[in-house]
């Protein structure tokens, strides 16, 4: 039986030209930094440019993960017995459910909550940000655990403004801001203006095997190269993984449209059936909210694996898939139809 592994954008297989760029790239030692603070390794150097570039920041950082990225830019901005205003839904406060605040930074947390657009709510950000001892806000666009969902340009305006208010700089995990920036028809640069600091991936629907780029003032950067080596983020010959990076930002963004497409034909198959709520899809995330059912989300994860198909739970209620290069329209075709004779052969035990 063939599977359609739609798990996680994560998944991407490098493209030939990324191979051969790994191959004829050159390199340095990107741990040993000259007196500009840069990297001696040229295609790292390039990377950091064009990530820049691209995201209309002054200076960039190349990182190993998009976690590694978040964590030195939070330790960054912060020191022990701070404060952060985050939504409790943050993969930055969700991942490996250990929370590197408190347990690695010292750092409160401070909540806002998020609007039934699944968008941070102004007023609560605000409060959030106005707290004693809140010195970083953060926000995520693309929105994970939220299912692929985007903070319009309008609201991270109102949000980069609310926090400027109260003297709180903006980090913004933006994993997947390409995928943010196309469903909303604007520019990932204009959605980067409205955050001081911006995480993106170039390893997920990018198609790069590795890689996180943390983008902000050159000043901050260059702070952040410290923090970097501290926390064991320094890697040597690393033109060898920025140089298929490269490639990823020449070629990849171009083509999310393709995931976009195959996700919303994908949400449109999966949706009716009876105690299955589909999350608007925006972006290349599908997720299903199983509440309805008798059945928790690890268990459709389980069971799905017999019937060809590989999705992820996020939690006990939410189901997600995931479109990215190499899951074809055809494996869209696949998933719909196999989804729905599983939910016919379960039926029994779901109602
Ligand atoms: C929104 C978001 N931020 C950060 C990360 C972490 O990226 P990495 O897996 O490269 O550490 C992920 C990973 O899925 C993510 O979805």
């Amino acid at each position: 039986m063939s599977m359609v592994d739609l798990r996680s954008d994560t998944l991407t297989q490098p493209t030939r030209a990324m191979r051969e760029a790994a191959f004829k790239a050159p390199v340095g030692d990107d741990g040993r930094t000259n007196a500009d603070g840069r990297g001696e390794d040229p295609t790292v150097n390039r990377l950091e440019d064009m990530a820049a570039e691209i995201i209309g920041k002054e200076a960039g950082l190349f990182f190993p993960t998009g976690t590694l990225a978040n964590v030195a830019s939070v330790l960054t901005h912060c020191r022990r017995g701070d404060s952060v205003a985050c939504d409790p839904d943050l993969h930055i406060v969700m991942m490996e459910k250990s929370p590197f605040m408190d347990r690695f930074g010292g750092l409160k947390k401070v909540d806002y909550r998020r609007d039934s657009a699944e968008m941070p709510e102004t007023a609560s950000f605000a409060a959030a940000c106005a707290a004693p001892g809140v010195r970083l806000a953060c926000i995520e666009n693309t929105h994970n655990f939220a299912g692929g969902t985007c903070t319009s340009l309008d609201r991270a305006e109102e949000l980069h403004s609310a926090a400027k208010a109260k003297g709180i700089p903006v980090h913004l995990d933006g994993a997947r801001i390409f995928n943010a920036a196309l469903s909303l028809g604007v520019t990932a640069e204009a959605l980067a203006a409205c955050a001081d600091t911006v995480q993106f991936c170039i390893s997920k629907g990018l198609g790069a095997p590795v890689g996180s780029l943390l983008c902000g003032p050159k000043e901050f950067i260059r702070e952040a190269r410290d923090t970097r080596k501290l926390l064991g983020g320094v890697m040597r010959q690393a033109g060898m993984i920025a140089a298929p990076g490269l490639v990823a930002l020449e070629q990849g963004i171009r083509r999310l449209s393709e995931d976009h497409e195959n996700a919303r034909l994908l949400g449109q198959g999966l949706s009716g059936f009876p105690g299955i709520a589909l999350v608007p899809v925006q972006t290349n995330i599908v997720m299903l909210n199983v509440k309805g059912t008798k059945k928790t989300a690890p268990w459709y994860e389980r069971e799905l694996v017999s019937y060809g198909i590989l999705c992820k739970a996020m939690g006990d209620e939410h189901l997600r898939f995931t479109t990215y290069r190499g899951v074809t329209a055809g494996d869209i075709e696949t998933a719909v139809s196999v989804f729905g004779k599983f939910m016919q052969e379960k039926e029994a035990e779901l109602i």
